[in-house]
């Protein structure tokens, strides 16, 4: 049998994940676990491209974050779990890498043309190496496959072309990593934007029942309907949106629908039962968060240990990298001891 393909991805760990996180990325992940070799990153050095001014928040993000995984079905048993921080050699990594690509190049990610254009400020330099470092993240496990949100596309392109340059100025060292996209629409916020942390338009995992109720009592709808005897829309409509995503009763859906749009139900009777639909969808996995978000310190564990296991991997390929780019004096002050975790 073939050895199992390695993953690299991971979560820019800005906030607690949402309902757009799971059936966007997090469901995902939990089914290639069975076919790969899989390393999940907290990738709260990236936080610090944006967020570098508020220190209080990374912890407690980092942790809701890893409890929102597992509840998900992340499992640490097949799966390894990784701090970015807590393992240097990502930004050792980075930092070399940074003499393969060009200022001129970075400049070209769209995705920082676009925060550029958003912060209305000078960027840092954190902020332009952002994809360099995630490029080291990817490369320093020598992954084949990373399965990534469409807006993240560039930035293994970049990875691709920094193992390219790599190998060809210092011999065969890393493979091209294959990006892949998980195959779910992104799903909206709750007023028809797209989900995102800083827009107060998400349904978290923590969410409680109650809140989320209130969330959906509150979503946006079809703006062209006054009355419940008006034809409603479904295209453009979050609500049934998030009724396709979540109502597995496909039969239920479809009458819904038929009677939305011949005005025979109203929005409220249609947001009432959604609710109950994506409270019952999420029910089993709060309660698995629950009993996570009960025992800290075995999260902190459990990242201590995938951590660990990263290190080993990240040491032996750091060995290898400096070596061929004629670093191999400081590999050998450290007697090999550099590969000791
Ligand atoms: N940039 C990714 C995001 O915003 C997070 C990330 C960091 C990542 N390093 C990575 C994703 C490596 C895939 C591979 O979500």
């Amino acid at each position: 049998m073939l050895p199992k393909q390695r993953i690299l991805t991971g979560h820019r760990t800005t906030g607690p994940r949402h309902i757009g996180h799971l059936v966007g990325t997090l469901l995902n992940w939990v089914k290639l676990q069975y076919e790969y070799e899989c390393f999940f990153l907290v990738a709260d050095l990236h936080v610090l491209t944006t967020d570098f001014e508020h220190p209080d928040r990374i912890h407690p993000n980092t942790l809701d974050t890893v409890i929102d995984w597992l509840a998900a079905g992340i499992d640490p048993q097949r799966s390894t779990l990784i701090l970015q921080s807590a393992v240097p050699d990502h930004a050792v990594l980075s930092l070399l890498l940074g003499n393969l690509v060009t200022v001129a190049r970075l400049e070209r990610v769209p995705t920082f043309k676009e925060q550029v254009r958003e912060l209305n400020l000078s960027p840092s330099l954190g902020l332009f190496n952002y994809p360099v470092l995630q490029s080291a993240d990817i490369l320093i496990y020598k992954a084949q496959v990373v399965p990534v949100g469409e807006d993240q596309l560039p930035h293994v392109e970049l990875s691709r072309e920094l193992a390219r340059r790599f190998n060809q100025l210092y011999g065969e060292t890393f493979p091209e990593p294959q990006a892949i996209l998980s195959n779910q629409p992104r799903l909206p916020g709750t007023d028809n934007r797209t989900m995102h942390n800083s827009y107060g338009n998400c349904i978290y995992l923590k969410d409680s029942p109650e809140e989320t109720t209130r969330k959906v009592m509150q979503m946006y709808t079809d703006p062209t309907r006054i009355h419940a005897t008006d034809p409603g829309h479904i295209e453009g409509n979050p609500v049934f949106t998030y009724m396709d995503v979540f109502n597995p009763n496909v039969e239920e859906v479809e009458d819904l629908k038929q009677r939305y749009q011949s005005g025979r139900i109203g929005d409220v009777a249609v947001k009432r039962r959604l609710a109950e639909v994506l409270n019952r969808f999420l029910g089993p996995l709060r309660e698995r968060r629950a009993a996570l978000a009960a025992h800290p310190q075995d999260i902190v564990q459990l990242l201590r240990e995938g951590t660990q296991q990263a290190q080993s991997v990240t040491h032996s390929t750091m060995e290898e990298v400096m070596g061929k780019m004629g670093l191999s004096m400081a590999l050998s002050f450290n007697d090999k001891s550099f590969l000791v975790p």
